[in-house]
């Protein structure tokens, strides 16, 4: 058979032309798409950890680029120089076949070993680079790499399905640590070491563009440092599988200048914002409704603000949302904290200074001032607020939280558990607004 017949025809080479050009459009033109520079990208990195990481990958990417054309082009030679020229060709016998040359046999090992040394070398000075937090002992050759100072020490805690995040250097008066969840404010151009356990299961905490991820295994005390070059706002996953909820599993990092970033503490210190109600309570409530809608499962819920607006910035965003919202309700607002307490709610979360205590469930006394809700999920407004409240299990599924719900189980038998009327959820959520 000759070899021409074996390429594609005009026809077979069209239909591949469509299909890369289906692919492309797929895509949506998306420029981030082409550089790589989606929210969750390795490609494109903002932190000397992810960078010495991507700097090996590349390496790699080389030498096996490398060997892909050598090979590939003796392949190529060795097809075109040996192929049947003609009928007498097609018809020859096999040449005498031989076991191979030693001395290319020995050359092929030798060139293998040379390039894994290659890939090796940059591979081992990563992998003590990430293992070495700076400021930990001395280490020139570390310092020179990162900026001077000694690394911000922050506890990461892993929940089936969000992260508890406790700052043991920032102690409050009688209530121990600072303790947030699903943001991790961190000081910009600072490294942080970040000690990672779980509460439950195995999960893996992940910043693409600042770190690798790094297990969190029960009875393990894992760690892992990171560090982010400037002020910034950065997208974070779980990445081991966790059970239902897993691939919504999700945190941001918000990275700020030195001076902001202790204004935040200092703030994030204090206890829960109280909106006192007017003193003549005859005041009536002011129609402050939150949208309800019925939201479709696995509806996009944090578009607006950090995603569809490109010209958006997250981190002027996010700084938005560290002030009161103009138009609050006082009245409202004492109604959802009486039922804060009187729905139980206070038996999971903490809100500092609101007598809620509660420490298996997310801490709220500032959660008006974070950008998501549910475990990152979802944007954090008065729209996707009453969404989760009014039911979680449909944003979440399998959450801890849904379990306090009234509900019908799955033999049809009815479980007692909280239930909101619309006028509930409004005021509650009026109320978790507030706390800024
Ligand atoms: Cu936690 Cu996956």
């Amino acid at each position: 058979m000759r070899l021409t017949t074996l390429l594609p025809t005009y026809a077979q080479w069209g239909r591949a032309a469509l299909a890369i050009g289906g692919l492309a459009l797929l895509t949506g033109c998306d420029l981030n798409f082409w550089r790589m520079d989606g929210h969750q990208s390795t490609m494109v990195v903002d932190g000397p950890v992810a960078r010495s990481q991507l700097d090996v990958f590349m390496v790699t990417v080389w030498v096996t680029l490398a060997i892909f054309v050598i090979v590939g082009a003796v392949l190529a030679y060795a097809t075109w120089k040996f192929r049947a020229k003609s009928e007498a060709d097609e018809h020859a016998e096999t040449p005498p076949q031989s076991h191979g040359n030693p001395m290319v046999e020995i050359g092929l090992i030798a060139a293998s070993v040379f390039a894994l040394v290659i890939i090796a070398v940059p591979t081992l000075k990563a992998i003590w680079f990430t293992y070495d937090i700076p400021g930990g002992e001395t280490r020139p050759q570390l310092d020179a790499l990162v900026k001077k100072g000694e690394a911000y020490e922050v506890n990461g805690i892993g929940y089936q399905w969000w992260f508890k995040f406790e700052y043991p250097t920032e102690q409050i008066n009688g209530a121990g640590s600072l303790i947030t969840s699903n943001e991790l404010v961190i000081p910009a151009g600072r490294p942080v070491r970040i000690n990672l356990r779980t509460m439950d299961v195995i999960h893996s905490f992940w910043v693409p563009k600042l770190a690798g991820k790094v297990d969190m295994i029960p009875n393990r005390a894992n760690h892992l440092w990171l560090q982010a070059d400037k002020p910034g706002y950065f997208w974070g996953q779980c990445a081991e599988y966790c059970g239902d909820s897993h691939a919504v599993m999700r945190f941001r990092v918000i990275a700020l200048a030195p001076k902001e970033f202790s204004e935040w503490l200092e703030a994030q210190k204090l206890p829960a914002r109280d909106v006192a109600p007017k003193p003549v309570a005859t005041v009536a409530p002011k129609a402050q409704f939150a949208a309800l809608r019925s939201f479709k499962k696995n509806e996009y819920g944090f578009s607006d603000k950090y995603a569809a607006e490109p010209n958006r910035n997250p981190l002027e965003a996010w700084r938005d949302k560290q002030n009161p919202e103009k138009g609050e309700d006082p009245e409202l607002i004492a109604k959802g904290k009486a039922l804060f307490t009187a729905k139980g709610c206070i038996g999971c979360h903490a809100v500092r200074g609101h007598g809620a205590a509660g420490v298996t469930a997310p801490d709220l006394t500032h959660i008006g001032s974070r950008s998501t809700i549910a475990g990152g999920l979802l944007e954090n407004n008065s729209e996707q607020l009453r969404r989760w409240l009014s039911n979680p299990e449909a944003v979440k599924p399998g959450n801890k939280m849904a379990l306090a719900y009234a509900r019908t189980d799955y033999y049809g038998k009815k479980i007692e558990g909280i239930s909101l009327t619309a006028e509930d959820e409004v005021a509650l959520v009026a109320y978790l607004e507030s706390l800024k």
